[in-house]
């Protein structure tokens, strides 16, 4: 039976551009829609933009413009940019809007009247030049407990203690340099504790989330009474006004999900169809696709305002991890931060598209974008295996016929369309990476065949012309099957294939049927190997186009080197260069990570050295990294160190790492083209 799916991306804030870390998730997405769509099930794909709250209000001030313009610029470019990667919704709407506007309410007379909703007195800094309460990363001060300038309201980074703002010294507000006040407002609350029980068991039921997630909020949130979820803001705030608290505003993170629905109401608008039947309907299945950073969003406040006001749960939330570059993450200063818009003015989309698959998986991890390696994966697999089936085939037949019957191949065909089965099942469980794999193993045994049979050498015989035309048949109908597999991640190539060979691309099962005496056309290029001129142009020019986007985001601290560190710890006494030596320092890189038992600490590292050296290290860094994340960096490790005996193991040596401990932590990592094994003088 036909599968009815709703599936939705995280709604990317209007008060900034895309980024490549952003596109992990919407290319995520896109690809298991169109495959959804390929497969012949009946999917919809909604997202908007998730215009309200006090950076778009600040922003727009300081453009000297209304919010309206800002956020419709935003959204205009942000079409844009998705547009040239290939990112295809059936909606794309706004939070803004006046569909959204009414859902807002409905879900919150919902929660009126099943008594969840409780108002109490809010006590906060208050900006009275800009006539603003401060959010705690708009103020800056002096810590209560050591002293450190510059530290921002609620937590200190050089001795890691939290506070309330209001204790903080010496307060300053980041929009207007001004002092702030202490002001009190009513602010609306909705008691989600009540819901516990079923969030207990929506959590951990009926796969809805991935293990290590519904984990994660076991451990962290569920195993405590949930906290009030403080839902309104006073005004001046850039939202929706609360219908029964006039002068309050819902806070941005009420509206942002329900703006799901408002985008699938506009669908329904302009397509005829009824709401209910995508958001009250056993028969929809629900998939959000979203990051781990707003996982509580959307694992305990969204199910809780679903469940009361009625309307369907997700099927399943689909979690990724942040994507990193050159094992780092993004940065500013090395050029890594780098925009849509930057890439797309440099290199194909398609690139990205197949690398970003390529790497993805079923499990929360990050992901690395390894500059290097994503120009050799994209010129091996899909210029150096997949395009060259066709290029070494097609010129011998275009404007010609393939054979009128399937020649004799070995079995590669069937076997070829057997494989659809497993690809397919990894693309539907998000395990891209695998599917990707699967299919460059079917074009290596497409590129084995062409290169046992060399229709270059028989071209030259002209009594083997049908030789030649029965090779490239099968070489073209392999290269079809295998372009059919991978066009939810690259459309435009299957286009361009489908223009070569006259015949669709687009549904799942043109992959087990081979054409036989079709026309084929001229052969045009199809991609070409990724120019590193362009790679290194991308870099440069995303030194000056991430200082853009930091003028435009303003607020926060500036960065100047502070002496903290220094002091904490002044420098150790001299030593000799000789002495420096008799430490080992050398690359390795993280084969696995785990947590170890019972610690509170420690991680278990084993790294490599290279030639198939490894050791055990035990390393004090639990707080501050996930295992999953550090599997396949780079660090440094003292390699010559004296084992020692620990009451989980023994340590082999030790990873380097700098920051006072617990969550500040920052593994040494040397730059990407570094080697496992390598000295470090
Ligand atoms: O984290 C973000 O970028 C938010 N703008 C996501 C909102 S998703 C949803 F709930 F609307
Ligand atoms: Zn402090």
């Amino acid at each position: 039976m036909t599968r009815r799916i709703l599936v939705t991306s995280a709604l990317p804030y209007a008060n900034g551009h895309l980024h490549i870390g952003h596109l992990v998730e919407y290319l995520q997405t896109d690809i298991w829609v169109r495959f959804q769509k390929m497969r012949g099930e009946r999917c919809i794909y909604v997202c908007a933009d998730d215009t309200h709250g006090t950076s778009i209000m600040i922003r727009a001030r300081q453009e000297g413009r209304s919010e309206q313009e800002l956020i419709d610029d935003m959204s205009r470019a942000h079409q844009q940019d998705f547009a040239e990667f290939g990112i295809e919704f059936d909606n794309f709407g706004s939070t803004n809007s006046e569909s959204n506007r009414k859902l807002c309410g409905e879900v919150w007379s919902a929660l009126r009247q099943a008594g969840l909703v409780e108002e109490r007195s809010v006590t906060q800094l208050f900006d009275a030049k800009e006539g603003v309460f401060l959010a705690d990363r708009f103020v800056v001060g002096t810590c209560p407990k050591c002293e450190s300038k510059e530290q921002y309201g609620d937590h200190c980074e050089k001795c890691l203690s939290t506070y309330s703002p209001m204790d903080l010294k010496d307060p300053v507000s980041t929009l207007s340099g001004t002092k702030p006040e202490v002001r009190s407002a009513p602010h609306l609350f909705v008691k989600i504790e009540s819901l516990h029980s079923f969030l207990d068991e929506w959590t951990s039921t009926g796969d809805h989330l991935q293990p290590e997630m519904a984990n994660y909020l076991k451990g962290h949130f569920l195993s405590d009474e949930l906290r009030d979820w403080d839902i309104s803001r006073p005004a001046p705030y850039f939202g929706f006004e609360i219908p029964d608290a006039p002068g309050n505003y819902w806070y941005v993170w009420f509206d942002a999900p329900i703006g799901y629905v408002a985008s699938t109401q506009d669908w329904c608008d302009a397509q005829g169809e009824k709401l209910d039947d995508w958001w009250r309907s056993e028969d929809t299945e629900i998939f959000h696709f979203i990051g781990k950073d707003i996982l509580y969003f959307h694992a305990l406040f969204w199910p809780s305002m679903l469940k009361t006001a009625g309307f369907s749960l997700p099927r399943r939330v689909q979690v990724h991890g942040f994507l990193t570059v050159d094992g780092e993450k993004m940065s500013k200063s090395r050029g890594t931060f780098i925009m849509a818009r930057t890439y797309l003015d440099h290199l194909d989309p398609a690139y990205l598209r197949y690398y970003y698959a390529s790497r993805l998986g079923p499990k929360v991890v990050d992901i690395d974008l390894d500059l290097e390696d994503f120009q050799n994966k994209i010129n091996s697999d899909l210029v150096g295996k997949v395009v060259n089936i066709a290029s070494r085939s097609a010129k011998f037949v275009q404007r010609g016929h393939l054979s009128e019957t399937y020649p004799d191949d070995g079995g590669l065909f069937q076997a070829g369309a057997e494989a659809g089965n497993e690809i397919a099942k990894a693309y539907d469980d998000c395990d891209y990476a695998k599917a990707m794999r699967l299919v460059m193993g079917l074009a290596d045994r497409a590129n084995g065949y062409v290169d046992e049979k060399k229709p270059w050498t028989l071209k030259k015989d002209p009594e083997k012309a049908g030789e030649v035309r029965d090779m490239c048949s099968v070489a073209l109908n392999l290269y079809r099957q295998i372009v059919v597999y991978l066009t939810p991640v690259l459309p435009e190539l299957s286009n361009d294939s489908a223009n070569l060979l006259g015949a669709s691309f687009d549904a799942w099962q043109d992959a087990g049927t081979p054409l036989v005496g079709t026309a084929v056309n001229e052969f045009k290029h199809l991609m070409k190997r990724v120019d590193p001129k362009k790679v290194q142009a991308i870099l440069e020019n995303s030194k000056t186009a991430a200082e853009d986007v930091a003028d435009h985001q303003a607020v926060g601290k500036p960065t100047e080197d502070d002496g903290g560190p220094l002091e904490a710890e002044p420098l150790a006494a001299e030593c000799t260069i000789d002495d420096f030596t008799k430490v080992d320092l050398r690359v390795a890189r993280v084969v696995s990570a785990e947590h170890v038992p019972k610690a509170n600490k420690l991680l278990q590292l084993r790294v490599s050295l290279g030639g198939g050296v490894e050791r055990t290290v035990f390393a004090g860094i639990k707080k501050a990294y996930e295992p999953e994340a550090l599997v396949g960096r780079l660090v440094v490790v003292v390699a010559n160190l004296r084992a020692r005996e620990m009451k989980f193991g023994t340590s082999e040596g030790m990873v380097t790492a700098a920051g006072p401990g617990g969550a500040e932590v920052f593994l040494l990592s040397p730059d990407s083209g570094a080697k496992p094994g390598q000295r470090v003088h």
